[in-house]
């Protein structure tokens, strides 16, 4: 097992890239970080709530910021992304100046969309389910960038994910 790769989860909203993050953190015994998390944990304030006060662009400055900042200061080699970051080719450049490893969990429209349904997190570009498709399908050739491609669909649980991410990575 390579203990030295870093990990860098992107995908969809509501794809599940925090639970598999936490399941891989286990599994590698290493350090995690939840970009969002991160910032929210900065910035004392909800993304939600800097997306409505700020606006999308001044968040999408704070999130290379943040990013930056996690790159050069953490030792966590697991981290999982918001569902924008990949999108910017300035922070897919920053996480590959950083060696990180992209991993794109890839799924259905659907299935993230039932997923942003049932959850509490206010996702404020994904309040309606038009506009989060148009965004879905823009997204896809960015998602593609990465550097492995996992699918995710019902009746595989994020634990399951993580296994086949460290059965294929890590073997
Ligand atoms: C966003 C996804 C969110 C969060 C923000 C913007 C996006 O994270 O970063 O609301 O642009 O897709 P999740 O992917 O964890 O929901």
């Amino acid at each position: 097992m390579n203990e030295d790769i870093r990990i860098a989860l992107t995908g969809f909203m509501g794809v599940g890239k925090s639970s598999v993050a936490r399941h891989l953190s286990q599994m590698l015994r290493c350090q995690r970080v939840d970009l969002d998390m991160f910032i929210e944990d900065n910035e004392r304030r909800r993304v939600a709530a800097i997306i409505d006060a700020d606006g999308i662009d001044h968040y999408r400055s704070l999130e290379t910021q943040y990013l930056q900042r996690f790159l050069n200061e953490s030792d966590a080699t697991i981290l999982s992304l918001g569902g924008g970051t990949w999108t910017n080719a300035a922070n897919r450049d920053l996480l590959k100046a950083h060696a990180f490893t992209t991993v794109w969990l890839e799924s259905t429209f659907e299935h993230c969309w039932l997923n942003i349904s049932f959850s509490r997190k206010d996702r404020p570009l994904a309040r309606d389910k038009q506009s989060a498709l148009k965004l879905f399908e823009e997204r896809q050739k960015d998602y593609s960038l990465a550097d492995w491609h996992f699918i995710v669909r019902s009746g595989l649980t994020s634990y399951d994910v993580a296994r086949n991410i460290v059965d294929e990575i890590f073997s």
